[in-house]
């Protein structure tokens, strides 16, 4: 087991990373005369006797993109004054990133905020939606319309939740991983290239690359933690075409596949644009070693995924703000401008 705490933003974060830390999680809870959970229903058979042990008033509530909605952000409320939660009591949730963004956004503005308790059970939400105090919901088809930033008081990243699952719930949290390790962190990424999807399911390699992946993420926040340094945008390695790639296949490719293969491609272009070596097939070979699909990029049209890199938020006129690969654990944001996106994207469709 392993205890990180840091101060962000005025606010102690403490983070404990480990297995059966159902004990931990209560006596963090005897801190707050009344606390409720919020508790992905998913979860509910398969993890019953986990759910059980920890001390909370529990409700289930249904988890997936659907659940960042105004709709279901009334019921939590609803909820929250029902059971008459005040300011000084603590919410928690037991789920993925979803419920995490819903249930974040929820406690940051209740009664102008209340405690907050988050137990991610995927490993996506262990590794980054967990980190960094953002939340979300979705309005009117947009993705993350509405949010906050607010951190939680307690993290449990406990891995047992992860090590009874399916190995393939790991893959979007490798590319996010993988991500971290890329941009801050060399022999983190050697690590996961010399590893497979099966090799990390169990518990020692799960804590190992969670107490990484966070400790990276808490680092670059801790030093822009409202996002308004642009230091933040190191985070986004993979992003900017990760997040087209998303919209381009109406979310059919998930947002770790995204991910993983706009990292291929946007370390091409760092390469084209004079950054680094040719170190993108290296990226591709460790992305399929975990099992995420290789897209075949000729398949993609430029142009039209282009259209949906103009919506991100690091584009400034006619430019992209674009995070380029160094080299394996050192990246930076460099300008790049469409037209020169445009050849060097059609460059690489035309290689593979
Ligand atoms: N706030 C942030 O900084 C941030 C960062 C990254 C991603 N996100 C958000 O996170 C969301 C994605 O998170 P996610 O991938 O965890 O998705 P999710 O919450 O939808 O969970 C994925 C699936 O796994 C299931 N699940 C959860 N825990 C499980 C377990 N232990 N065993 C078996 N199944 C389990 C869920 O029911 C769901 O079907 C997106 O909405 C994304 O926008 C937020």
């Amino acid at each position: 087991m392993e205890r990180v705490e840091r101060s962000i933003n005025g606010k102690d974060i403490k983070i404990i990373i480990g297995s059966g830390l159902e004990n931990e999680i209560n006596r963090a809870m005897e801190n707050y005369s009344k606390n409720i959970s919020f508790v992905s229903r998913i979860l509910k058979e398969k993890y019953r006797n986990k759910i059980n042990a920890i001390y909370s008033n529990k409700y289930f509530i249904m988890d997936g993109e659907k659940s960042k909605s105004l709709r279901y952000f009334n019921i939590v409320i609803k909820k929250l004054l029902t059971a008459e939660i005040e300011r000084n009591n603590s919410v928690s949730y037991i789920g993925g990133g979803t419920i995490g963004d819903l249930i974040g956004y929820a406690a940051s503005v209740y009664k102008r905020g209340v405690n907050l308790t988050a137990i991610p059970t995927t490993l996506l939400a262990s590794v980054d939606s967990s980190i960094g105090g953002k939340n979300a919901l979705n309005f009117m088809d947009i993705k993350n319309a509405i949010g906050t930033f607010y951190n939680p008081d307690y993290i449990f990243d406990d891995v047992d939740f992860l090590v009874n699952s399916d190995a393939s719930l790991l893959k979007d949290g490798v590319a996010e991983s993988m991500k971290m390790a890329l941009i801050k962190d060399k022999n983190f990424f050697d690590y996961l290239m010399k590893n497979t999807i099966n090799s990390i399911h169990n518990k020692e390699s799960l804590e190992y690359i969670i107490s990484k992946s966070i400790k990276i993420k808490l680092d670059v926040i801790s030093q822009d933690f409202f996002d308004l340094k642009k230091l933040r945008y190191l985070l986004n390695f993979g992003h900017s075409i990760g997040h087209a790639l998303e919209s381009y296949s109406d979310n059919r490719i998930s947002h770790g596949t995204a991910v993983a293969n706009g990292m291929v491609l946007e370390s091409y272009i760092s390469y084209r644009s004079g950054f680094s070596d040719p170190f993108y097939d290296t990226i591709r070979s460790a992305i399929s070693g975990y099992g995420i699909p290789v897209i075949d990029f000729k398949s993609i049209e430029t142009e039209k995924l282009l259209s949906y890199i103009k919506n991100d938020k690091k584009v400034e006129g006619k430019k992209l703000n674009m995070v380029m690969l160094e080299e394996r654990g050192k990246a930076e944001i460099s300008e790049i401008d469409f037209q020169q996106l445009s050849n060097y994207i059609n460059d690489y469709r035309a290689r593979t």
